[in-house]
């Protein structure tokens, strides 16, 4: 059993993997005797001649009883199990310590009574071993949920209430955290770490908080990853992904969808954190980012926006860390077509809004698109062939399948031919 579940650190996790064992045993049991005895029955009882009579059989009352009461105790022994072990992870000690748990689209943070606090990227639960925690959940848009496979609770994060959840970890480590409510186009990347210390260890943790001491624009990059921004926004040049990239906003003229534009200043970038559905930029969708007013302090707002302001200036340095995170050294040249479309795939956010398992998200699915016919807003159709893809990739906004909005930024100039040779077989492949 150890070789097949996840490490198990809390001290409900044995009891969990011992109902589930006996449930599968159980399952396995009943499955092998009644498709045995079918089997054997089938074979046993078979027609030997045409004229062979089935004997007719009303009944029997002992076999209906106990193949009523067998299943139903069976039934109510799992049911029973379950309510005692669910009350397990709710039953709260006096000594608890409460950990307040925020998500939204899409990270998590952890916030800890001393005041410190982790989230986005950088998001580690940090708990002490051997001593209870009681985790509060809130979300600030939709429904996700915290699951942490190694201590075996998962719990919703619901808009608009608190859930709460307990559990004792008893192995210090690190153990991943997940978001397992499907919540929207970066689901699969919001998540986090357990980490269990040892009780010196935690209290000294949460009592260094260091972001206070930091200078404004290393604090705004470190609220960068934090908040989760760089889920939709680049710091590179040109690379939009949900939301436009912070490279290239500050000074320059933003054209919005009302029809206004302005040059990009502080104030506008302060207003588009706190408020980022009164001005869209065209070519972007309403509604998709969360409003920060009320969730950060002057002080944060302040690094953010000098962060952003400072990002063409700022020492190279400080930035590779944030952009080139997973980058290791990539030789594109040495790579086949099919390899370099999957890379370039994931590299250039194609990936943000284009699924491969035939999911609509931002954009058409990728899945099945070579070869399949496309309607467009304007009523003309053509069937998608190599060149259709590559124009709709370099100018992805002078045809519009129906259905979609024109959210997709031009690649022109940042792909070479052998690029988009790479991408179009990467699609092919995607039957
Ligand atoms: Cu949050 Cu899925």
């Amino acid at each position: 059993m150890d070789y097949i579940v996840p490490d198990k650190v809390s001290t409900v996790a044995d009891f969990f993997d011992d109902l589930n064992l006996a449930i599968f045993l159980a399952s396995a049991f009943f499955t092998v005797a009644i498709v045995g005895a079918m089997l054997y029955f089938a074979f046993r009882y078979r027609a030997k001649s045409s004229n062979d009579i089935t004997p007719r059989i009303e009944g029997n009352h002992l076999l209906e009883i106990v193949w009523t009461v067998v299943p139903t105790v069976v039934v109510v022994v799992i049911a029973w199990v379950g309510i005692v072990l669910r009350e397990k992870m709710f039953e709260v000690s006096p000594n608890v310590i409460p950990i307040y748990v925020t998500a939204w689209k899409w990270a998590w943070e952890f916030r800890y009574p001393t005041g410190k606090r982790t989230s986005g990227q950088n998001a580690e639960l940090v708990v002490p071993v051997n001593k209870p925690v009681k985790l509060v959940i809130a979300s600030k848009d939709v429904i996700h949920s915290l699951f942490i496979p190694a201590v075996r609770i998962k719990q919703d994060a619901v808009p608009g209430q608190l859930k709460y959840m307990t559990f004792t970890a008893l192995k210090t480590g690190e153990y991943p955290i997940f978001c397992a409510e499907y919540c929207g186009t970066r689901h699969s990347y919001m998540m986090a770490k357990l980490r269990v210390v040892s009780e010196e260890e935690f209290n000294t943790w949460v009592n260094t908080i260091p972001e206070k001491t930091m200078p404004k624009r290393i604090l705004g990059k470190k609220l960068y990853t934090d908040l989760g921004c760089n889920a939709c926004h680049s710091v590179e040049s040109g690379v939009n992904l949900v939301g436009p990239s912070f490279y290239d906003v500050f000074g320059a003229q933003r054209n919005f969808k009302d029809g206004t534009s302005l040059t990009a200043d502080e104030n506008y970038i302060l207003e588009s954190i706190l408020y980022p559905n009164k001005r869209v930029v065209q070519g972007f969708n309403e509604n998709v980012m969360p409003s920060y007013e009320g969730r950060l302090s002057q002080e944060e707002l302040m690094a953010l926006v000098s962060f952003i302001v400072e990002l063409k200036t700022a020492p190279k340095e400080e930035l590779v860390e944030v952009v080139f995170e997973k980058d290791e050294k990539i030789d594109l040249e040495k790579m086949t077509p099919l390899e370099r479309g999957k890379y370039l795939y994931s590299a250039k956010g194609c990936n943000a809004c284009h699924s491969v398992d035939g999911s609509q998200l931002v954009g058409p699915s990728f899945k099945g698109l070579h070869g399949a016919r496309r309607e467009f807003a304007d009523g003309s159709s053509v069937v998608a062939d190599d060149s259709y893809i590559k124009d709709s990739i370099l100018n992805p906004n002078a045809r519009i399948v129906k259905g979609f909005v024109a959210a997709m930024p031009s690649y022109q100039g940042q792909l070479n031919e052998d690029d988009l040779a790479g991408i179009v077989e990467f699609i092919k492949s995607l039957k």
